[in-house]
């Protein structure tokens, strides 16, 4: 069986509704753009309403955006919403989909694919994140897993699967303490897994998608998810918010 690993290491800082001030979230990157790691590719998907003036703040620096949700319509009547088009001229260029939070929202595995479908149109790069709720000795969770990758991909245009990243994030280890995250081995297993159910689908096509993790990464246990665990990178929440671990999971990768 085919393993793809990329040289270069993403890593998506995914705020979720934090920091609450603008101020705060300046703070934070000021000291985090500082690192440089050139094996690495950073990419801030702050709240979008702090988007542009974080844009204009650090416009001398080439930073990379990213965007925590999108509507998968173009336009329309859709209060509160917004459009890949207007991500597009935001400058954001990778959006995350399907997140387990806003699935717990009511977010199907069609309604994802919808906004995979939606970013690729607009030459962005979807962030589709996937993960079971809880893991039993039977292994129906893989079943789970794959039944969600390949619905939140249907519809898809094969040529373009090459764009998607595929983030993994097991909802059990989100927003815990690091102790409680997954180990490098079950997340190796993982990835060989979704790396299997792409290939099964897609041929070799499925070969090139990126698979990163999510789930109380620390700077602790950040290297040995990614060496171990075989990934493409990572997904950080709670802990890139902290600029001293933040920048500890960048220069390490
Ligand atoms: P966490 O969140 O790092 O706080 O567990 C990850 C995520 O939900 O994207």
């Amino acid at each position: 069986m085919v393993r793809y690993c990329h040289m270069s290491k993403l890593i998506i800082a995914n705020w979720k509704m934090n920091p609450e001030t603008l101020t705060e979230a300046k703070k934070i990157i000021e000291i985090v753009s500082k690192v440089k790691n050139k094996n690495t590719e950073v990419v801030y998907a702050p709240p979008a309403i702090f988007l542009h003036s974080l844009q204009n703040f650090f416009k001398r620096k080439k930073l990379i955006w990213g965007a925590q949700n999108t509507d998968a319509m173009t336009r329309g009547a859709r209060t509160g919403e917004t459009s890949v088009a207007m991500l597009r001229s935001s400058l954001v260029s990778y959006v995350i989909v399907g997140h387990s939070e806003r699935r717990g929202m009511g977010e199907s595995n069609m309604d994802v694919a919808l906004k995979v479908s939606a970013v690729l149109r607009e030459k962005m790069i979807p962030v589709l994140c996937v993960g079971e709720k809880d893991r039993d000795q039977g292994g129906a969770y893989l079943e789970v897993l794959k039944m969600q990758i390949l619905g939140s991909l249907f519809g898809i245009n094969e040529n373009l699967l090459k764009n998607v990243v595929i983030a993994y994030e097991p909802l059990w280890a989100i927003g815990k303490e690091e102790n409680e995250s997954m180990d490098a081995r079950s997340l190796h297993e993982t990835v060989i897994f979704i790396r299997k159910v792409l290939i099964d689908r897609f041929g070799a096509k499925g070969e090139k998608t990126r698979i990163l993790y999510g789930g109380s990464v620390t700077d602790k246990n950040a290297r040995v998810l990614v060496r171990e665990g075989e990934v493409d990178g990572l997904l950080v929440g709670h802990h890139s918010l902290v600029p001293k671990d933040f920048t500890k999971i960048i220069s390490e990768i």
